[in-house]
């Protein structure tokens, strides 16, 4: 078995329908479900809040793993935490007290998660290291789904991977953004183990493509 993850992006998925469209990629594979909550100001975009993740977390049992692309995520933190998620990903950029967010979220027993925009050096989530047990590597900028992969981005993960293998414990290496068969050979190749997926999955045949970025790391895909 790959030792990767795949997390479909439900921003992707038909919002309608998202009990169903959770379901169907859980049957088709998924390990997580990620979500996208965006405030319309960290990001030009706007999706959902904690309420719409507490009724997620009512109709399924699956990892819940939440990317905040919100401004000041310290004034929202209690709400997405008593919503029930069981990652919470923030971004570097977005506060000036990433520590206190970081070990309010690890305190409350969730993973907590540090992620960085493509312009921002890999330097600046660094330091964070020691307070998270995941580093989500932005390989679009981040807002929306469908947008085309910046292979740039993969030093970082390489240089993170690196770091990581200096410290005494597993941390998860997520990327997120234009990531297909193709590109996640290469997220593979360079250190990551969790992938998020969006429109390559929803857009696709959900087993097929789920099946198809779980083996891309590995020298055959049948
Ligand atoms: C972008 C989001 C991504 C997005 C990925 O801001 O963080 O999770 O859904 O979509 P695709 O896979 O279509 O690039
Ligand atoms: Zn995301």
């Amino acid at each position: 078995m790959p030792k990767v993850l795949v997390a479909p992006s439900i921003l992707s998925a038909d919002f309608a329908n998202l009990q169903r469209e959770i379901n169907s990629v859980l049957a088709a594979g998924a390990d997580w479900i990620h979500v996208d909550v965006m405030d319309g100001h960290f990001v030009p975009n706007i999706t959902i809040g904690a309420p719409v993740v507490a009724s997620l977390r009512k109709s399924t049992n699956a990892h819940l793993d939440v990317h905040l692309m919100i401004d000041k995520p310290e004034k929202y933190i209690n709400d997405f935490i008593k919503a029930g998620c069981n990652s919470i990903t923030i971004h570097v950029e977005s506060t000036v007290v990433p520590h206190e967010v970081l070990s309010t979220i690890r305190n409350a027993g969730i993973i907590p998660g540090i992620t960085l925009r493509p312009v921002t050096p890999v330097e600046v989530v660094l330091p964070y290291l020691n307070l998270v047990d995941l580093v989500l590597v932005m390989t679009v900028n981040p807002g929306f789904g469908g947008q085309s992969f910046m292979p740039e981005q993969l030093q970082k993960i390489k240089t993170i991977k690196k770091e990581v293998e200096t410290l005494k414990r597993p941390i998860y290496i997520e990327v997120d953004g234009g990531i297909d068969d193709v590109t996640a050979k290469s997220c593979i190749e360079a250190g990551a183990n969790v992938l998020v997926a969006g429109s390559y999955i929803f857009r696709n045949d959900y087993a097929k493509a789920i099946r198809a970025l779980k083996f891309a790391g590995e020298k055959e895909v049948s």
